[in-house]
């Protein structure tokens, strides 16, 4: 499935009257992960600044423990702090790093801004290794700009 084919869905889902913002978020979730085969876990992490944590919103995929996470812990801890992607091809290479699954083998974090701000994440797992490229970065990119429209 390529990635640019999922796009006019993403779209009809952010853009859905009816539904709060949580049930899309779940939906956009449950498309990435059902259509991409290489996406095993997906979510949506918010940051609560004055606590300085992360805080899990919507998900598809296995539940995880992991659903408070302090800023510059793990991969999307550090996400928090850097405003910057980040693309983890071995998940066994990286000291600081959550473990959630002894299946997943990677990880890419992509912030979502609003406003220019660093308010969020979109986090996904992967049981195979290395598999994320730069099409992934630019199209995950892509639907954090349409979430934060409805944020
Ligand atoms: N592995 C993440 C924790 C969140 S889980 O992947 C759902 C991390 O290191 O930040």
């Amino acid at each position: 499935m390529s990635l640019e084919t999922l796009k006019p869905q993403i779209t009809t889902i952010i853009s859905s009257e009816n539904t709060s913002v949580n049930e899309k978020l779940t939906q956009v979730c449950e498309v990435l992960q059902n259509h991409i085969d290489y996406y095993n876990w997906v979510g949506f992490y918010f940051a609560n600044e004055a606590e300085r944590t992360l805080h899990l919103k919507a998900f598809a995929g296995e539940p995880t423990d992991h659903t408070v996470i302090p800023f510059g812990k793990g991969i999307c801890g550090q996400v928090a702090e850097s405003n910057a992607n980040f693309v983890v091809p071995d998940v066994k290479a990286q000291d600081n790093y959550i473990a959630c699954s002894i299946t997943v083998k990677s990880e890419i974090v992509i912030p979502l801004f609003k406003n220019g701000k660093n308010i969020g994440q979109i986090d996904i797992d992967s049981h195979t290794i290395d598999p994320f490229s730069e099409e992934d970065e630019r199209f995950l990119e892509w639907v954090n700009k349409r979430v934060s429209e409805i944020l």
